[in-house]
């Protein structure tokens, strides 16, 4: 493995890391993907780590995917879920981190609803920190995974190449951390939605916005497709899904009318027959799962590169 360091001790969003530090974690990733497809695929480097897992938000894919990498490091692990936990009982995110650092843990993954609140916790306690999804704000993981795997599917660096993403733009910290990574590694992106789910002003992020999917379809090389948040909307952005899935889902039928084939990534978890059908989400012009995949080497690396960097 490499000498280079990561400029930063925690990972809380893209905006705090620089291309050098994309670019390692993406060289580490691609020497730990091949580590998993080993027989053997475990690797003593995080042999005397222990990292907390703390949830405060339901996960499948994010929470599975660290403790593999974990794991797969020969780390501690301990799993917290706060629906099980005794924030149910009105104990404060500040308390019930303190106590669980107090067992002794080097290394802290947190997903939380409150935006901010890995940040918060990265200037009190003495731990790394790796936001694994804070509210609307970043889910820099999944942004990385997503580049590392768009590169992967291209062969090639991601400078000049056309990136949409479609969907609920205005709740999405995935969306936020991918404009963020795609931007400092030179993509051209544009963002594909109803006008109510994108944010006003978003332009200023230097991407652009279009209201029409085929259109942007024939554009991009590669089509980032992400979930309506249900959970997340207070009022009706659009009439129903129905409509929604008729106007900016995409179907077999319309990937199958374009002059080129579009790569199509869905971080998960899949709205199916709402922003994407079956059809699509299964067949050979899908790489969802190699994100899954992806994921696990990802944050391998990221906890290997934030091990040699303990505070
Ligand atoms: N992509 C993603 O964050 O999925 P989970 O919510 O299942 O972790």
């Amino acid at each position: 493995m490499s000498e280079r360091q990561l400029s930063t001790k925690h990972v809380l969003g893209i905006k705090y890391l620089n291309e050098n530090d994309i670019n390692l974690i993406f060289d580490t990733a691609f020497e730990f993907k091949e580590v998993i497809n080993r027989p053997i695929k475990k690797v003593p480097s995080l042999r005397d780590i222990t990292v907390a897992n703390l949830f405060f938000e339901n996960s499948t894919r994010t929470r599975i995917s660290f403790e593999l990498a974990e794991k797969r490091l020969s780390a501690d692990v301990v799993n917290f879920s706060a629906s099980s936990s005794s924030v149910k009982k009105g104990e404060t995110l500040l308390d019930t981190v303190n106590n669980i650092l107090s067992m002794k843990v080097d290394m802290v993954v947190m997903r939380h609803p409150a935006p901010g609140a890995p940040l918060y916790l990265s200037k009190r306690i003495p731990a790394n920190i790796i936001n694994a999804g804070d509210g609307t704000h970043e889910h820099p993981t999944q942004a990385l995974l997503d580049a590392f795997s768009m590169k992967m599917a291209l062969n090639d660096d991601l400078r000049g190449k056309k990136i949409a993403i479609f969907g609920d733009i205005l709740h999405s910290r995935v969306a936020m951390s991918n404009i963020f990574c795609l931007k400092k590694l030179g993509a051209e992106i544009t963002l594909c939605g109803p006008p109510t789910l994108i944010p006003k002003h978003i332009q200023q992020l230097g991407v652009d916005v279009s209201y029409d999917v085929r259109k942007t379809l024939e554009w991009c090389d590669i089509a980032n497709v992400l979930r309506i948040q249900l959970e997340r909307q207070d009022i009706k952005y659009f009439p129903s899904l129905r409509e929604y899935h008729n106007t900016f889902g995409i179907h077999k039928q319309l990937l199958d009318s374009l002059d080129s084939e579009v790569i199509i990534m869905h971080p998960g978890p899949i709205n199916r027959g709402v922003e994407l059908s079956s059809d699509v989400a299964d067949s050979d012009q899908s790489i969802i799962l190699e994100q899954v995949e992806n994921g696990v080497a990802i944050r391998m690396a990221i906890l290997y590169l934030l091990a040699s960097k303990r505070v």
